[in-house]
């Protein structure tokens, strides 16, 4: 059979009117989503059955299977054709998502099969992101449920508008023509409110192969379409090729000094030589002479294509630079709104760094806001401080550097990104850009005439930052304050900040829940590169558990003006000391997410000095500070 699993990625791009290679047909890619019985995989088995997909020595074995794990009582159990995973067949689920090609001769097809149960958001979200159609299966006897809702909800939020509501079972209910009407009336009602209108509502049954692939004697109430003609005509309106131009730079080819290529595959649109086009975000312009291939050049190349672009100019591009043409630009901006849904057992924190990627394009990004988290049965808005697995977001989000977009509504190839942990490098959300913020428009850097070196240079020093971090009892506060004091006599300009002081006026509001923690650090971070603006050694003392976190601060300064002093004493130690009686509250239960015995601590592994505060005494340990910022030039000597 000419049925595969592969990743999306291995198929040609581009959606609806896009043909695959060869053989010229459009492509649909279609997404089906349904619970665990309302019998999805047996639909997708249906289709490939009927599609005479199924090779002679594939049913032989099916045959075999239904009765080991068939659900199906020995009959033919097509499911198992599609539920090809040892685990889900035990299990009797699909637990992650999986790509099928087909194709009958009208038109190729492209399923995204996705698991049906609650937890599995994230797999629904992966596998829509590129889907032009959702099948969304409803048990007959059952009518719209939950499921029913979020998946509608989830794939509306993805941007897919056309919606096949699969009434199956429909054998289960005996073919009853109001039972069809009443589920069908029910999810338009629904659909209605959520702004989904292109709804086709098919009476079927995957199991007897109803209304699948030929018209079924059994409904003759029914004078739709059957299954596989809606998916053989349904017409996909904007398609990727009839989109603006957009051609992200995969790479940049300079065999010789006569010859300067631009290589990427067009995400959107249609580019033919003469046009004039711009780089962004640089916004150099110029116009494309050819349009080169391995086959020789083409007079016009369209989404989909892989193609090396030369110009009439030498403009300086590189990669993840986005090709477009003059008159019609995609947006270019660090700050934006965007749906995220979060895919990570660990949750979103606002202000944490995540890596996000973008087509070709990769920078460090915080999210700023957690506007509110949406309610995916009826998408009401619910108020939330962070995003936890499989919730969906609104957030406006800053990146490190301006990316180069388009609103997802407007292109799904542009608008939608990735973000990905920096410490594990799993993927652990998926966004799209609503819109860009205005005030990223309006708010400009301010250049002043007075800079960080010569307010430094009038106080005789260079400005930096000393960022102690432990444990609670540590003994970070006492030697960061025998550190001032030290600094403090030397003549030197200085300013501690100590967490206990901050959090009594500026953190007042914040507690100790991990994004609270995460906040804390930020804002400190901010006010400790005002004060290393100002010209002064800044000294921080925050328990600062977090690596994440941490790194961030440090990217927030010059090389070499941040140093990372890992007071390393040991828990059993700090626990002894406990100055303020807050370990013993904590052991007791008193004290929630207390840093070492509820709420972890993640030790340094590249700190400057790493500070044995058990071992040796605090000053000590302030002549070694001392003696290691001398030796690297950080102060001079007195
Ligand atoms: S951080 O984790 O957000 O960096 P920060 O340094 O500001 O913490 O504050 C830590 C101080 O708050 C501790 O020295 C301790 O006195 C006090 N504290 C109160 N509750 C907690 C808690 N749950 N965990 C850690 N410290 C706490």
């Amino acid at each position: 059979m000419n049925e595969v699993a592969a990743p999306p990625t291995t198929s040609p791009a581009g959606t609806g009117q896009a043909t695959g290679s060869g053989s010229g047909l459009p492509i649909l890619r279609f997404l089906t989503c349904g619970s665990v019985d309302d019998g999805k995989s047996t639909l997708i088995g249906r289709l490939l059955y009927d599609c005479q997909l199924i090779h002679e020595d594939t049913l032989e074995s099916l045959s075999a299977e239904s009765l080991n794990f068939g659900t199906t009582g020995g009959d033919l159990d097509l499911a198992l054709l599609v539920d090809g995973l040892q685990a889900e067949r035990e299990q009797g689920i699909t637990i992650d998502v999986a790509y099928r090609y087909f194709s009958t001769p009208r038109r190729k097809f492209i399923v995204a099969d996705t698991p049906g149960h609650e937890q599995y958001t994230r797999n629904m979200a992966t596998g829509a992101s590129r889907c032009d159609v959702a099948i969304i299966l409803v048990d007959a006897r059952k009518g719209v449920v939950t499921q029913t809702r979020r998946h509608s909800c989830i794939a509306h939020l993805l941007g897919i508008d056309h919606v096949i509501v699969a009434i199956n079972k429909m054998d289960l209910v005996g073919f009853d023509p109001s039972r069809f009407a009443g589920i069908e009336k029910d999810f338009r009602e629904f659909a209605g409110e959520l702004g989904l209108t292109r709804i086709t509502a098919i009476p079927l049954s995957a199991l007897t192969g109803d209304n699948i692939s030929s018209r079924s004697a059994n409904t003759p109430w029914y004078d739709g379409p059957t299954l596989l003609e809606k998916l053989e005509t349904i017409d996909v309106a904007g398609a990727a090729a009839s989109l603006p131009l957009r051609m992200p730079v995969q790479w940049v080819c300079r065999p010789d000094l006569d010859f300067r290529g631009y290589a990427g595959t067009l995400a959107s649109g249609t580019v033919r030589p003469g046009d004039k086009v711009v780089a962004l975000p640089s916004a150099r312009s110029s116009t494309v002479s050819r349009i080169v291939t391995a086959d020789g050049d083409l007079d016009e190349a369209t989404a989909g294509d892989a193609v090396m672009l030369t110009l009439a100019d030498e403009i300086d591009i590189s990669r993840g630079d986005v090709i477009c043409l003059t008159s019609d630009r995609a947006e270019v901006a660090d700050q934006f709104a965007a749906d995220i849904v979060w895919m990570s057992e660990r949750p979103l924190l606002k202000g944490r760094p995540y890596i996000l990627r973008c087509g070709q394009q990769s920078t460090v990004c915080q999210i700023s806001e957690l506007k509110h988290k949406v309610n995916v049965e009826n998408l009401d808005h619910i108020a939330a401080r962070q995003l936890e697995l499989n919730d969906i977001g609104l957030c406006n989000l800053t990146v490190s550097k301006p990316i180069v977009f388009d609103n997802y509504q407007d292109n799904r190839e542009t608008g939608g990104f990735i973000l990905i942990d920096r410490v594990t490098n799993e993927t652990v959300g998926a966004g799209m850009i609503r819109f860009s913020l205005r005030r990223a428009h309006n708010v400009h850097w301010q250049a002043v005439d007075i800079h960080k070196e010569a307010r430094s240079t009038l106080k005789h020093q260079k400005a930096c930052c000393l960022w102690f971090t432990g444990l609670s009892g540590s003994g970070k506060s006492t030697i960061a304050n025998l550190l001032e004091k030290r600094l403090y006599a030397q003549g030197r300009h200085t300013y501690l900040l100590d967490g206990d002081n901050v959090r009594h006026g500026l953190n007042r509001d914040l507690g100790f829940t991990d994004a609270d923690r995460v906040e804390n650090i930020r804002r400190v971070t901010e006010v400790a590169r005002l004060m290393v603006d100002a010209g002064l050694i800044t000294i921080v003392s925050f328990i600062s558990p977090f690596r994440a976190e941490r790194r961030f601060a440090r990217e927030r300064f010059d090389a070499a003006e941040f140093l990372e002093l890992f007071v390393d004493t040991p828990l059993e130690i700090c626990e002894s000391r406990d100055a303020k009686g807050l370990y013993a509250k904590a052991r007791a239960g008193d004290i929630k997410n207390f840093t070492g015995i509820s709420s972890p601590y993640e030790a340094p592994d590249a700190a400057e000095m790493i500070l044995p505060g058990g071992a040796k005494a605090p000053e000590d340990l302030v002549d070694d500070i001392v003696a290691f910022l001398t030796a690297s030039r950080i102060i001079d000597e007195v």
